[in-house]
């Protein structure tokens, strides 16, 4: 799919609902011809982003952020700077880096002071786990590189383990920088030691073997599909049959609606699903067309059309949950 959008209109940031950015798209929205591909994972207020593009005009730099507070300094430091190489999307980096990017397309991901999320029992949010640093080490160029920035030595560790077989890994403690961000400056002042954390893919450690053995295939990930309404005779469900209930779509796949509106030509299910650990939350809209009812998402849900979705969608026309 292609987005166009004029180089004018300095707009840097996308709904959810506009994914996928392919990076054979981006020369046409930068006006930049084969741009080395910079993407930083949880930006904060931006400033990171913001001093690199502007160190580096002929090059583009992606940020991901789930703040909207983030999305917004961001914004404003582009628009005050009148930067057109700075690209920004609300989205989980895990999730955003897979819907966005075909595989070897970025040149470096930064990831400056990601929560470490030290108990164990909130191992899995940590942005280094084995199955996030093989995506991420999929999106990579050949020559890619990470680089991770904390103040956290516990994460250091972690880090290190999971990676050791899939990146080749050097550590060290940093007291240099030539660009600060709020939370290097907030645990400076309080004295604490920045460690940096570099994953290069040189050393190509992973094979479709050692993928199987990790247990995660990057295949089996959410796919976007841009399907059309279903036209169907008859809506087959009362909203006592769908109101709070949760349902199976296939292995990985499940669905839990909440509220139900219902009105005279309209009816409008509040949706929940959960496909292989992505979570969207929308409005399905059942709506009488003449003889016929059309179901679809409503227009004013952000979401990424997926092949979960489709598949809700096509056994909620067809009466089939
Ligand atoms: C500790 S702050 C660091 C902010 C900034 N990089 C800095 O150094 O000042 C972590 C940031 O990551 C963002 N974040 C957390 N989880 C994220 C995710 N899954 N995807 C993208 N951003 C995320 C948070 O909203 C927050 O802005």
């Amino acid at each position: 799919m292609k987005i166009k959008i004029p180089p004018s209109t300095n707009q840097i940031d996308f709904k959810r609902s506009e994914l996928p950015i392919y990076i054979k798209d981006l020369s046409e929205i930068v006006g930049i011809e084969n741009p080395t591909i910079y993407v930083e994972i949880g930006f904060g207020n931006g400033e990171f982003l913001v001093e690199m593009a502007k160190r580096e005009k002929s090059s583009v730099f992606i940020g991901f952020e789930i703040s909207g507070i983030g999305i917004e300094k961001l914004r404003s430091r582009v628009r005050k700077e009148n930067l057109k190489n700075v690209l920004c999307i609300r989205e989980d980096g895990f999730w955003g880096l897979h819907f966005c990017f075909p595989d070897s397309s970025i040149d470096k991901i930064f990831i400056n002071f990601p929560d470490p999320w030290p108990k164990r029992k909130h191992e899995e949010r940590r942005i280094t786990t084995r199955k996030k640093l093989i995506l991420l080490h999929e999106k990579l160029k050949p020559e890619g590189k990470i680089e991770i920035l904390t103040d956290s030595k516990n994460f250091v560790d972690y880090t290190i383990e999971q990676a050791k077989e899939i990146f080749k890994v050097k550590t060290e403690e940093r007291k240099d920088f030539s660009i600060t961000t709020k939370y290097m400056r907030k645990w400076l002042l309080q004295g604490r030691k920045i460690y940096s954390v570099l994953l290069e893919k040189s050393k190509n450690l992973l094979t479709p073997e050692s993928k199987k053995y990790y247990n995660f295939e990057i295949e089996k990930l959410p796919k976007i599909k841009m399907f059309l309404e279903r036209k169907i005779e008859k809506f087959a469900y009362k909203k006592e049959d769908l109101e709070h209930k949760v349902f199976k779509i296939e292995e990985g796949i499940f669905v839990k609606f909440f509220d139900i509106l219902e009105g005279k030509n309209k009816i409008l299910i509040e949706t929940l699903i959960s496909e292989h650990g992505y979570e969207q939350l929308f409005i399905i809209k059942v709506e009488r067309k003449g003889e016929k009812f059309a179901v679809d998402i409503s227009p004013f849900s952000s979401v990424i059309r997926t092949e979960g979705i489709e598949k809700l969608i096509e056994k909620l026309s067809q009466g089939q949950l």
